[in-house]
């Protein structure tokens, strides 16, 4: 049971306002760049005009000898170190320094030490690479061509294949559709695209000679991951390492991966004993790290004549770039894009994709995405729209028809996972009663009467969120669980640590409301601290949405545990059985008797001062929680715009969400995570790719080309939400962070194929800009 909390504790359910934005409102944050310590020099990174060339020599000479210089680092010096390469989360190895020749434009080739950032720049200027190019492989749909240039010599397997991975029923998928009365297919790319957070990465290494210890503050994610990555592959002791994450600013899975900029830092400081600052320019950020997405998708969908779908078939050509960087669970290749059966009852499935290298940028990182669950709603919303369009059905009344019912929960997908809890049905009819469709329905057909065009774009999609499972979650062979310690102070005020860390999602507040909820204490009494490894429990981060299904469990059991112990002290304090004692936020009572009582403040301080015989002082308890499933959260959004004939500009006129995420703990932090979403979800679908010409050079590497959404492009979002809990998650909450970033992109291409659709426009690939769509409607002669 939730008990009801007073607006003073604001434990869930109430929106205080956030405890972190009081530092951040007065510039008051604590960033890596604000670190500054005695004797710290800065590094700089060369790096590889071309994308794919062989290195006949680098000359360091003049670059060492430029004044305040105080190292040049190459390939060849790693080399000796056993550290040129090093693992990526997905068991390839990524180059560090690039050793023999460069796969990607921008790859990492030198790494200049000096006194300041000028010199580090000037020098890196003076590091002499002589290139000889080779041929460059952009289109992935070549890279297994008998003669594809052949990219990872150093691999045993010699060609560009990665993986093949394939789950579901081939066979039984095939029958159906063979028998099928009626088919849909639609060939869709989802473009590379990248996080671009507003801080770049960036880390300070700090070796102390004196104690052997290696303090890095960096921009992790997943500060203990990163922390026992470091002691393997450097071999140093791990109690040796502390990783600290100060504030992040935007990690959307950018921070995630180890980059080769943390390691040459590590080196450097470990080389020279003095502390090491590398930060990461905006386009080095943008041509270099983690993109996202970059999956080239083929479904088909078959039903009968009514609508009612028998099967999806789904093969896609995931890009990933020159090195398999992609952040992903051991045991998924392709994430979790096998819940691209979506909010659907399909009876057969199956679900096909490939792997290859080619000359770019690696990454595949889960953008605000659980593991490839992005592409996979955005394929299921398009394919079923495209069906709709085949059947000549209302894409609404299509999705009602073969939603999960909300009495077939738990749901066992045919492609392997067991929602949790739905009520799609309920959602879809609270987004078209807000935004009142029937009425633009009609309003459609009156426009296209005198030739202007709307339309209407419908996204029903279901996400998955909360990595573990422990038995079936892991990166890098440790388990995806995560953690909660809680203490409380002899005053009753407390302090939580976890094992996930907050970029930007608000954790100091909504962990503190855990703790309210739980033991009553305000949250404004409860400190939260997340991101240092020498004091936080240890857990694998902050990135899939998975904070509230794992830390945000663990928070509750870790304080259930301290309650259990309070209620011995409370029987003790009010000398009756604990039998006899009532539990309401913030106090135990004697069953009838509420006036004989002991709060959670008399509590703790009898915990210190006045301990029950046979029991340890102290108030405090850890929890290391491994879900038993991942949460399925949920939602409709639909999306309104109106499409100017003349210039092929596309206007969101309105977009309804709403979205359902179990029990909410932060309603106000809610809201806020689903408009920076939509905002995300929008420039994805209009403004954003990282696109490269035939040489290899990355197109989109700067902020001219690579277009961020302001205050001008981003429309008013109207939200709603309906409240389905997680039946197996302690407070009946699911994660949210992503689901608007997951759901919205096919909201809005469904809206602008709907408003082309009577043209006989199937699909149109994002970014749908206005010369696409221009192009679009020249085609079909609507424009001149
Ligand atoms: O892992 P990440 O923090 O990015 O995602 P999340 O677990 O979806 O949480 C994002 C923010 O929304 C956190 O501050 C959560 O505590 C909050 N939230 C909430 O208030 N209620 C929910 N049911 C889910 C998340």
């Amino acid at each position: 049971m939730i008990h009801k909390t007073s607006p003073e504790v604001g434990g869930m359910g109430h929106s205080i306002k956030r405890k972190e934005d009081l530092r951040f409102i007065q510039g008051k944050g604590n960033y890596v760049d604000d670190v500054q310590l005695p004797g710290m020099v800065y590094g700089q990174m060369v790096r590889s005009p071309y994308a794919h060339a062989r290195i006949k020599s680098v000359n360091t000479e003049k670059a060492r000898t430029l004044p305040g210089v105080l190292a040049v680092i190459t390939g060849a010096d790693l080399a000796k170190a056993n550290l040129a390469w090093m693992p990526t989360l997905s068991y390839d190895k990524q180059m560090v320094l690039a050793t023999g020749k460069v796969l990607f434009q921008s790859q990492e080739v030198a790494f200049v030490v000096a006194e300041d950032r000028y010199t580090a720049a000037d020098a890196a200027e003076l590091v002499e690479v002589e290139y000889e190019e080779l041929p460059v492989l952009v289109d992935p749909n070549k890279a297994l061509d008998p003669g594809a240039p052949l990219l990872r010599e150093d691999r045993e397997q010699k060609d560009n294949h990665i993986f093949h991975w394939e789950v579901g029923d081939r066979q039984g998928t095939d029958q159906v559709f063979q028998k099928a009365a009626v088919k849909a297919k639609v060939h869709a790319f989802f473009p590379r695209c990248h996080p671009a957070p507003l801080e770049t990465c960036g880390c300070v290494a700090d070796f102390n000679r004196a104690t052997g210890k290696l303090t890095i503050y960096m921009t992790s994610q997943a500060p203990h991951a990163h922390r026992t990555v470091f002691a393997l592959v450097g071999g140093i002791p791990e109690q040796n390492i502390r990783v600290i994450s100060p504030d992040i600013g935007g990690g959307f899975g950018n921070k995630v991966p180890v980059y080769p900029g943390y390691v040459c830092a590590i080196v450097a400081s470990l080389t020279l004993g003095l502390p090491v600052k590398w930060i990461e320019s905006r386009s080095e950020n943008l041509q270099s790290t983690g993109f996202a997405r970059d999956y080239h998708m083929t479904a088909e969908i078959a039903s009968d004549r009514d609508g009612k779908m028998q099967a999806l078939r789904v093969k896609t050509l995931a890009d990933h770039g020159a090195f398999n960087a992609a952040a992903q669970p051991t045991k998924f290749p392709a994430g979790l894009f096998s819940i691209c059966t979506g909010s659907y009852e399909l009876p057969a499935a199956f679900c096909e994709v490939d792997g290859v290298y080619t000359n770019k940028a690696p990454g595949g990182i889960a953008y605000r995405c659980s593991f490839r669950v992005t592409e996979a709603a955005y394929l299921i919303e398009r394919v079923v729209d495209v069906l709709a369009q085949e059947l000549q059905m209302d894409p609404a009344e299509l999705r009602r028809k073969n939603f999960i019912p909300a009495a077939s929960f738990p749901y066992k997908s045919p492609l392997g996972w067991t929602y949790d809890s739905g009520n799609y049905e309920a959602a879809m009819k609270l987004a078209l009663d807000k935004i009142g469709y029937a009425e633009l329905r009609k309003e459609q057909l009156e426009k296209r009467k005198t030739g202007e065009l709307m339309g209407i774009g419908i996204s029903s999609f279901t996400e998955i969120v909360g990595a573990g499972p422990a038995h079936t979650f892991d990166i890098l062979g440790i388990k995806m669980f995560d953690s909660c310690e809680i203490r409380i102070h002899p005053t009753g005020k407390a302090i939580a640590r976890m094992g996930t860390k907050s970029q930007g999602q608000g954790h100091e507040t909504t962990y503190a409301q855990i703790v309210a909820q739980e033991l009553g204490i305000p949250a404004s009494d409860v400190t939260v601290e997340e991101g240092d490894t020498d004091t936080a429990p240890y857990g694998l981060g902050t990135y899939a949405s998975r904070s509230t299904p794992t830390s945000g469990a663990a928070t509750a059991i870790a304080a259930r545990k301290i309650r259990d112990k309070a209620k011995k002290i409370a029987a003790y304090l009010l000398e009756c059985s604990e039998n006899d004692l009532e539990w309401e936020p913030g106090k135990f009572y004697v069953k009838g008797v509420p006036s004989k009582a002991k709060t959670i403040q008399e509590i703790a301080f009898a915990a210190y001062t006045n301990i029950p015989p046979g029991l340890e002082a102290g108030l405090e308890a850890v929890d290391y929680y491994d879900p038993p499933n991942l949460t399925f959260p949920f939602g409709t959004y639909v999306c309104v715009v109106d499409i100017d004939k003349g210039t092929g500009e596309v206007k969101v006129r309105r977009f309804v969400a709403v979205d359902d995420c179990g029990n909410i703990i932060n309603p106000m932090i809610v809201e806020g995570q689903i408009h920076g979403g939509l905002t995300e979800g929008m420039a994805i679908a209009f403004m954003q790719q990282i696109d490269y010409d035939e040489s290899g050079n990355v197109q989109g590497g700067s902020f001219m080309d690579y277009l961020l959404p302001t205050a001008v492009e981003t429309p008013h979002w109207e939200t709603g939400k309906t409240c389905t809990p997680s039946p197996h998650h302690p407070l009946g909450a699911k994660g949210v962070g992503e689901s608007p970033n997951v759901g919205s992109p096919a909201a809005f291409v469904n809206a602008v194929v709907d408003a082309l659709s009577h043209l006989g426009v199937r699909h149109i690939d994002m970014p749908i800009t206005p010369w696409k769509v221009w192009n679009v409607l020249k085609e079909k002669g609507v424009t001149g």
